[in-house]
């Protein structure tokens, strides 16, 4: 019985410091750029890429060295700056951050004194906040998630792309059912036992869902070209009250990046401009366009237990996956998650990754907005600190689902509950549709 342990122990070491490594290594690659390029603002809406880059070591020092360690604090002048409920986003480029050579060292020296910490550290379960090495499992999920805010700020940084990347691997078969039925019955939403899941994933509980039908693929950019033409954006029958204000203040016409060329529509994809293909999901659209544009179907977006239980219920053994295949980790052949790609692949893509009741692309490719809003589990306790979800609570965020192109497998699970403004466009989000069986 202790060897097993002794060995369990040893893999979920192994597994942290593989994960360790494999976020740093994708922190340098978005990193890798000159001076002037880190310290600017690209966006009023992010952060310098400096801030990220040393913020990133700010709360692994933090978390790991100070709360789990005890070691006294490297460099507690520099704590305030990298606080993010202290400083908004806009604000931060006016402060005295760490210089890009200096955050890089910072860092760097957080790092090799966590491993130093992890290969020392007991991960039995005695301290709540090591079970399975959670406190480490949350501080890769908070250095791929400043990945994924990096590759935004990549997106919306103007001039040559920095980044390439091959396209994802042609998988889409088809033709496919546009929609599948998912029957009315309960499922167990959310989880007990994934060793890394944030609070807001927590507790496990059963959820009674009406039959309902789901779209087999994410709403394509095709689909979506179709709206505009019909005039979706200049029809106010399809907005909510709110959405219509906020297109009209904003003079949306069309997903971000997108512009027109004669006939057709081009997009700015990572520096480059190019033709908006047809096939692939649409991105970059706020939480008001897709339910206008569900609207303008006929349709509606799915809440966020209808997306979990399409992604999750196995009705032949009556419980939940990890993942919509199964409960193995993502690979390149079942999602396009991580960054491999920069885009997102064509709808129909990764058959072998498809769900219980066989609606493709739930994981990976695009974040899906879904109807409803972040609210707590029944049974929810904030842990290990109340404002990791708490505080966002309510209903100004909509819950979005399912990782994408830019998120790391290791911050994307079945039950991972990711949460935006309505209004959020330059996340790397799509959609896909539902409507109630009844109405069939
Ligand atoms: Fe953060």
């Amino acid at each position: 019985m202790l060897n097993t342990d002794h060995r369990e122990t040893e893999t979920v070491r192994e597994r942290i410091a593989t994960e360790l490594l494999t976020a740093r290594e994708r922190t340098a690659g978005l990193t890798a750029l000159d001076d002037h390029d880190l310290t600017a603002q690209h966006s009023p809406l992010m952060s310098p890429l400096v801030w990220d880059l040393a913020h990133i070591g700010n709360q692994e020092e933090l978390w790991l060295l100070r709360n789990v360690g005890g070691r006294e604090p490297m460099r507690p002048e520099i704590d305030p700056l990298y606080d993010a409920f202290e400083h908004p986003r806009a604000e931060r480029p006016r402060l005295p951050l760490l210089p890009p050579a200096e955050a890089r060292a910072y860092a760097h020296e957080v790092r090799g004194r966590v491993l130093d910490l992890l290969a020392a550290t007991p991960l039995d379960g005695e301290v709540p906040l090591l079970r399975d090495g959670f406190a480490f499992g949350m501080i890769v999920q908070h250095e791929q998630q400043h990945d994924e805010t990096m590759l935004i700020t990549h997106q919306l940084r103007k001039g040559q792309g920095a980044l390439t990347a091959p396209p994802p691997p042609v998988t889409a078969t088809g033709p496919l059912p546009a929609e599948v039925l998912v029957p009315a019955g309960p499922f167990t939403m959310g989880t007990d036992t994934e060793p890394w899941s944030l609070d807001n994933e927590r507790p496990a509980h059963r959820v009674e869902v009406p039959a309902f039908h789901l779209d087999t693929t994410p709403v394509s950019n095709g689909a979506y070209q179709r709206f505009i033409a019909d005039g979706g954006y200049d029809d106010p029958r399809w907005w909510t009250a709110e959405g219509w204000a906020h297109r009209q203040q904003a003079g949306l016409f069309a997903p971000l990046y997108w512009q027109r060329d004669g006939s057709e529509w081009l997009r700015r994809r990572f520096g480059a401009l190019e033709p908006v293909p047809a096939d692939e999901p649409v991105l970059h659209v706020g939480w008001y366009e897709a339910d206008a544009y569900a609207r303008w179907a006929g349709r509606r977006l799915p809440t966020e237990a209808e997306w979990e239980k399409a992604a999750r219920h196995d009705p032949a053994a009556d419980r939940s996956r990890r993942y919509p295949w199964g409960d193995r980790e993502p690979t390149a052949e079942l999602a396009n998650l991580g960054q491999h790609h920069l885009q997102p692949a064509p709808v129909g893509s990764y058959p072998e990754g498809e769900s219980a009741y066989g609606v493709r692309q739930l994981m990976g490719d695009v974040w899906e907005w879904t109807a409803s809003d972040f609210t707590p589990y029944p049974g929810f306790r904030a842990w290990p600190y109340q404002e990791y979800s708490e505080v966002f609570f309510g209903p100004e965020y909509k819950v979005l689902r399912g990782g994408c192109f830019a998120a790391a497998p290791v911050a994307s699970r079945g039950t991972f509950r990711n949460w935006d403004y309505p209004i959020r466009r330059q996340i790397f989000a799509g959609f896909r549709t539902a409507r109630d069986a009844e109405a069939g």
